[in-house]
């Protein structure tokens, strides 16, 4: 089966076409081509997304980029003038993210989907944002995870842990109660003078930086739960601190008052201390679930490198010896744990390859299939509809 695939939910338009048989238990789904074309360099002008932008750039863009998912996975052919054209006769089934995401983002590329699902009378998958994160976990790795699951899923609007016994099974056993860790490294980075998004540049900067040199708090959250709005306003009043300026003083200007060195040093305390944040929860959804087989990591902070190298620190304080890091771009680590809460099972550790950890179309796919696998139906092209916000289901 070929799946075609459209995502548009914020400020990247992608499309991909994946393949494989989703009633064969070993078959997992294969990319036959995969094409993203991110609006950053219009946002880092205006220091986030302006959701009106985002939307008449996804216009612009997502028909070229369908056409371009063809043409990279061979499906052109030639018409009756010998202009080459679309095969869509070699696609059996459409999915696109329908929820959640920015309103007319989402409505862009759903339109499309139900437009050209009516047009080539193809079956729609209307899928949802989170489930796709946690599904790139499933795309090029020659190992897919095992359930249980915990899925750590580390995005621009979402902070949740998700617990999966089976496949399309989700269920949330810890979220954040005000901002999502992603947002937090975008709001820090504004702090701090660095660039949209603020992950990467964070990252970048936090390389020259000591992670150690601002005590920054760990909320102290019930259960599996995390809140992230206070870390950012722990920052800002370190940063007004250090810079010897009252409370009051405007956060914009802050930036011209400090340092590079001040500023990878910020960087570096707050990556590690939103690092120390994911992994602690991490750690007690462990000792609370302890026949969890994977970890899988899901969005775009889980292109971080601190955080996986911090998860690697972390098993090999506390997993076997046996621990082994993988060549592949990911999963980096399979280690095998004997002891202690975490039960007899091995523990997988899935992250995304880098080019699948932030919004793309292969992931779309991926967790099409998998719906498709477990028996969901196709949904109405002629009234699907988008959802700005949802829960995972
Ligand atoms: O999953 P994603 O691409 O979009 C959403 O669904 O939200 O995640 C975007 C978020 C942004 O907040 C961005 O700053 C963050 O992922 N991000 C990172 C890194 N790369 C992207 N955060 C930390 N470290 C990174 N290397
Ligand atoms: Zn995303």
């Amino acid at each position: 089966m070929n799946i075609l695939s459209i995502e548009s939910s914020c400020d990247e338009t992608a499309a991909a076409i994946i393949s494989g048989n989703p009633f064969s238990k070993e078959a997992h789904p294969e990319i036959l081509s995969n094409v993203v074309v991110s609006q950053i360099d219009i946002f880092k002008a205006y220091g986030g997304v302006i959701p009106e932008v985002a939307a008449r750039s996804h216009l612009e863009a997502i028909l070229p980029v369908i056409h371009q998912a063809f043409k990279e996975a061979n499906f052109t052919s030639t018409d009756k003038s010998g202009n080459p054209k679309d095969d869509w006769d070699k696609i059996d089934a459409i999915a696109v993210t329908h929820t959640p995401g920015l309103l007319g983002s989402l409505l862009i590329g759903t339109l499309t989907a139900r437009t050209l699902a009516i047009l080539h009378n193809k079956p729609l998958y209307a899928v949802h944002h989170l489930k796709s994160h946690i599904y790139s976990n499933w795309l090029g790795n020659e190992r897919v995870p095992v359930f249980p699951i915990l899925a750590l899923v580390i995005s621009g609007g979402h902070t949740q842990i998700i617990r999966m016994t089976e496949h399309n099974h989700f269920e949330i056993i810890g979220t954040t109660y005000d901002d999502a860790v992603g947002e937090c490294f975008d709001k820090v980075a504004k702090i701090l003078g660095l660039p949209y998004p603020g992950g990467p540049s964070i990252a970048k900067a936090a390389k020259n930086g000591d992670p150690k040199k601002y005590h920054l708090p760990h909320p102290q959250i019930k259960d599996l739960d995390f809140s992230f709005s206070g870390l950012k306003t722990a920052v800002l009043r370190a940063v007004q601190k250090e810079v010897g300026v009252p409370i009051s003083y405007p956060s914009h200007q802050l930036k011209d008052l400090l340092s590079e060195q001040q500023v990878a040093d910020f960087a570096a305390s707050f990556e590690q201390t939103a690092c120390e944040i994911l992994l602690e929860k991490l750690e007690k959804a462990l000792e609370k679930y302890p026949d969890t087989r994977s970890i899988v990591f899901a969005g775009g902070v889980s292109a971080n490198n601190r955080l996986r190298k911090k998860c690697l620190g972390l098993l090999a304080t506390t997993g076997s010896p046996r621990q082994r890091e993988r060549t592949i771009g990911s999963p980096p680590v399979t280690t095998g744990r004997t002891t202690g809460a975490r039960g007899a099972n091995n523990l997988n550790i899935f992250f995304p390859e880098p080019c699948f950890s932030g919004d793309n179309a292969a992931m779309v796919g991926a967790a099409a299939f998998y719906e498709i696998a477990s028996g969901v139906q196709p949904t109405d092209p002629l009234s699907l509809n988008i959802l700005p916000r949802s829960t995972i289901k």
